[in-house]
Formats: C-alpha cells, structure tokens, sequence
C-alpha cells in the first residue's frame, strides 16, 4: 500500500533529486483513483471554483466550499499527502484572520498542510500559520487569486526587475517558514534562478523543467475540457470518449437496445405471471 510522503520527505527533495508529484482533486471517487496511484500529493485547489462549481475565476470560493471538498477527498484518499488551498479573503485581512482559517482547515478536513498565495505579501501570515503548527506551501508567479491586478492569466516574470522581485518573494516565502513553494506561469530560465538561490523546494506548474515538483489540474492532464493551457499535456483524452458514452447511452435508450435482461432483474415474482 502507498505510503504517505511527509513534509520532511518533501523538503529533501532539494538535495535527493527525487521528483515529486502533485494533482489538484476535489471529490471522493477521484481522490481514491488518486490514492491508487503513485501520485504523492492532492491540491483541494481552489480552480474548484472553475472545475467543480462553473465560476469564471478562483475568487468567490469560501473556506466552506473548500472544507466541504477536502473532507470528501480526505475520505477517498488517505494515503495522499492533501494540500488544502486557502481561497481569496480567508487570510487577506490579517495574520488572525489567516491563522483561523487555515486552522479551519487543517482541522476540518484532517490536511497535511495548506497553501496560500502571495510572496512578501503574505510572509507574515505564513509565519503565523507555520508557528500556529500547520505546515504551508507557498505560491508565487501567476497567481490566480489576483489575475485582475496582473491583467488577466499571463506569464509573469518577463523582465529582469520581475524577476528579482519574484526571487524576493520566494526569499520571504523561505524565510517565513514554509516548506514549499508553488511557482506558476513563469518561463524555465527564471524559475532555474529562483531555484539556485532558495533553500526549499519548488513546486511548478507552468514553471518548466527545472522543479523539484510537478503540479497539474486533473481536468486539463485527463483532457476533460475542450482548452487547456500550454504546459498542460494531456495525459489521456476522456472528453470525446465521455461524450461518446453519454450519446451512446441517449441512443440506446431511445433505439429500445438498453437496457436488456442483462442490465435487469430478472427474479420471478410470484403471482406475476
Ligand atoms: O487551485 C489550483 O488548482 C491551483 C493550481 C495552480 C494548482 O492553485
């Protein structure tokens, strides 16, 4: 049986060469096809918004929706290391604030850590959660929470000055104390900088090569969307194989080849002859 990875184990992927991986997931069946494999790591991802509930964007989703989630995922998968993300306004107000929510769902759901967005930003609330006793992954580069202040989903780090101001959030994110941290949307070359000058693993998606870690969304690595982005490959494509059961099943049905006495009970009822 799968042995979960601890956080002690992730962290010494920065000098084992060991390549983890992580997949966000958010309800029970999946997260037991997740335990089922070899995949280290679940992100409850706050991209629930958009997978799970149809919302445009990651803001909007609560402490609850994530909650409510990540117990069924707990649930379904407990051999996975669960990451719980923290959505926008649960730790934005302050490190209190922060410290509440996050022990909200470390609780709650029974996670093995939590992660938020935001580098020098949100070093003080990652203190205070890393002193609170919950272990936390950080997340810099395209961050989804903000996309309205970045002006929209693009590849962040396109000049030397972004650049040094990414390393300086990575460096406050370190600093603070968490064990990790998420780089995404952001070219090979620069995510390799930060690497070579922090102390604790990088977890990429969209973030190339050069990562202790390897993060996907599973609706875009199972080909379950018409659009993915660039850095998505699809590691299976169930979308058209989805649709073409569901017509097939609308045709049987329709056609009278489903169900037969196969698919039903066939026990003889007494007095029903
Ligand atoms: O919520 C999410 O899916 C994320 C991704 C960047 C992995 O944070």
């Amino acid at each position: 049986m799968k042995k979960k990875i601890t956080v002690p184990e992730i962290m010494a992927t920065k000098q084992n060469g060991r390549k983890i991986t992580l997949i966000t997931c958010y309800d029970y069946t999946t997260a037991k096809l997740v335990n089922e494999s070899n995949i280290e790591m679940i992100l409850v991802g706050d991209s629930l918004g958009m997978t799970m509930l149809g919302y445009e964007g990651t803001v909007g989703v609560t402490v609850d929706d994530i909650i409510h989630h990540g117990k069924a995922v707990k649930r379904g998968a407990p051999q996975t290391f669960i990451i719980g993300d923290m959505p926008f306004g649960s730790y934005n107000v302050s490190v209190e604030q922060g410290v509440i929510s996050a022990n909200r769902m470390f609780t709650e759901i029974g996670c093995d850590a939590i992660k938020l967005e935001g580098g020098k930003r949100s070093a003080a609330v990652i203190k205070g959660i890393v002193e609170a006793g919950i272990p936390v992954c950080g997340h810099i580069g395209l961050t989804p929470q903000t996309t309205s202040m970045m002006g929209g989903f693009k590849v962040q780090g396109k000049s030397m000055e972004a650049v040094e101001a990414l390393l300086e959030d990575a460096l406050a994110i370190e600093a603070a104390g968490a064990f990790m941290v998420m780089v995404e949307g952001v070219p090979t070359a620069v995510t390799r900088y930060l690497r070579e000058r922090i102390h604790i693993p990088i977890i990429g998606i969209g973030a190339g090569v050069d990562c202790e870690a390897q993060a996907l969304v599973l609706q875009d690595m199972l080909g379950m969307t018409e659009w993915v982005p660039k850095f998505a490959k699809k590691f299976a494509d169930l979308r058209p194989q989805i649709l073409d059961a569901f017509n097939t099943y609308q045709k049987e049905v329709t056609e009278g080849t489903f169900p037969t006495p196969e698919y039903s009970y066939n026990a003889k009822v007494e007095g029903l002859e």
